[in-house]
C-alpha cells in the first residue's frame, strides 16, 4: 500500500501542507525543529489514528488554531481510499473524528485502512526498557491488523481501569463488584493472550532469522511471550482476588505480561551488550514489517524517524536492505546520507517542503 496524496491543515507546526509522495523511498532532510518528525507523526496517524509521541492530543493542533486536519489518499489492495482525521478543541477537551471516503466512521473502522510500521529513536529501548514498551509494540501491530483485537483491547483496558479504581478506593472494595469485573475480564483477556501468543511465535521466527543474519549463527535470538498468568485466566483471577484486595492493585491479566527477548536463552535486557540490544531491535522491526505483510497480504508503509543518525552506517544500510521490497517508506534525517536510492527527497524548513 502507499500514500499518493497528503494534506495537513493546522497540524503541529504546519499551517497548511499538500504533497504527493513517491512510490519507494521518500526522504525528508532538514535541520532540527523544522517539522520532520511532525510530518511522520501525521502520516502514522493516518494508519493508527494515534500519535506515536504526543502525551496530550491538544499538542497536535497548531498553536493558535482550534482544529487540525490530516488527510490522505492511499492506494491499497482494495483500491483507492480517502482518509481524514480531524482534531478539534472543545470545552470538554480535544475531540478526534475520522472519515473514510468522505463518510464519518468510528475509530475502529478507521484504524488499519493503511498500515504503518514506525521506527523512532524511542524504539531503541524496546530490548532494554520495561515490559510496557513491548506490550505497546504488540498492541500497535495487532490493532492495525485486526479490528477485533482492537475492540478486545479497548474493552479489556476499560474494565481493568474500573477494577483498579475500585481496588484503590478509600473504602474496602465490594467483593461482588470485583467478581463481576473479573467475569467480564475473562473473555477479552483470553482473546488478547491468544492473539499475542500467536503473533509472538511468528515474530520470534522472523526476528531470530534476521538477528542471525547480522550477528552470525553462533548467537540465537528468541522471543517468548510471557503471559500473566501462565495458566488459565479465570482460575488465576479467582486465586489472586484476596491478594488484589490486600495490595489494592490488579495483579493478573495481560496488562501485566511481557514479550521476552532472549539471546541463547538469557534475557537480553539484563545480559545483552548495547550492540546486541540494538541489533535485536532492528531485527524485531524488520520482523514486525514482514509478519504484518505476510498476514495482511500487503506491504505496510514504513516510517523511519531519525533512526539512521542513531545507528552506525553499517547497521542503517543493513536495516534498509533487510526490509526488502517495501512499497513505500518515509525517512527523516538531518544529514542526507550517501546514496540511499531515494525515489524522492524533500528539504523541510519551517514546515515547508521543497523538492531537492
Ligand atoms: N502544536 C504546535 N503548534 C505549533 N508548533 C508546534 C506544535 N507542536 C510542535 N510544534 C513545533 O514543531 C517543531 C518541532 O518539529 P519536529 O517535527 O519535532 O522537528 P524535527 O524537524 O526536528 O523533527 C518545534 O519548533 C515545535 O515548537
Ligand atoms: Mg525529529
Amino acid at each position: 500500500m502507499r500514500l499518493e496524496h497528503v494534506r495537513l491543515a493546522d497540524f503541529r507546526n504546519y499551517a497548511s501542507l499538500e504533497f504527493a509522495p513517491a512510490q519507494g523511498l521518500n526522504v525528508f532532510v532538514g535541520p532540527n525543529a523544522q517539522g520532520k518528525s511532525n510530518l511522520l507523526e501525521a502520516l502514522a496517524m493516518l494508519g493508527t489514528g494515534k500519535s506515536f509521541r504526543a502525551h496530550r492530543e491538544s499538542e497536535l493542533i497548531r498553536t493558535g488554531s482550534e482544529r487540525a486536519e490530516i488527510g490522505g489518499e492511499a492506494r491499497i489492495a482494495a483500491g483507492e481510499v480517502r482518509l481524514r482525521c480531524t482534531l478539534t478543541t472543545t470545552p470538554a477537551g480535544t475531540r478526534k473524528t475520522f472519515a473514510v471516503n468522505g463518510g464519518s466512521v468510528g475509530f475502529a473502522r478507521f484504524l488499519g485502512r493503511t498500515r504503518v510500521v514506525t521506527f523512532v529513536p524511542a524504539d531503541l529501548q524496546l530490548a532494554s526498557g520495561g515490559p510496557s514498551l513491548r506490550r505497546a509494540f504488540l498492541n500497535g501491530a495487532l490493532a492495525q491488523l485486526s479490528p477485533v483485537y482492537y475492540r478486545d483491547l479497548a474493552l479489556y483496558g476499560k474494565i481493568v481501569q474500573q477494577k483498579a479504581a475500585l481496588l484503590r478506593g478509600a473504602i474496602a472494595a465490594d467483593r461482588e463488584l470485583l467478581l463481576a469485573y473479573n467475569d467480564e475480564l475473562v473473555r477479552p483477556a483470553r482473546a488478547l493472550i491468544a492473539a499475542r501468543r500467536a503473533f509472538a511465535a511468528e515474530l520470534s521466527e522472523a526476528t531470530g532469522a534476521m538477528y542471525a543474519r547480522w550477528r552470525g549463527a553462533r548467537e540465537r535470538l528468541t522471543l517468548t511471550y510471557a503471559a500473566n498468568p501462565e495458566g488459565d485466566v479465570a482460575e488465576a483471577l479467582a486465586a489472586q482476588l484476596d491478594a488484589e484486595v490486600r495490595r489494592r492493585a490488579t495483579l493478573v491479566g495481560p496488562h501485566r505480561d511481557d514479550l521476552r527477548l532472549l539471546v541463547d536463552g538469557k534475557p537480553l535486557a539484563a545480559f545483552g551488550s548495547q550492540g546486541q540490544q540494538r541489533t535485536a531491535v532492528l531485527a524485531l522491526k524488520v520482523a514486525e514489517y514482514d509478519v504484518m505483510r505476510a498476514r495482511s497480504g500487503e506491504a505496510p508503509i514504513l516510517l523511519l524517524d531519525d533512526v539512521l543518525s542513531e545507528l552506525d552506517a553499517e547497521r542503517a544500510g543493513g536495516f534498509l536492505g533487510a526490509v526488502e521490497g517495501f512499497e513505500q517508506a518515509f525517512l527523516t534525517t538531518t544529514d542526507l546520507p550517501r546514496d540511499l536510492g531515494a525515489a524522492a527527497t524533500w528539504s523541510i524548513r519551517a514546515a515547508a517542503l521543497t523538492p531537492c
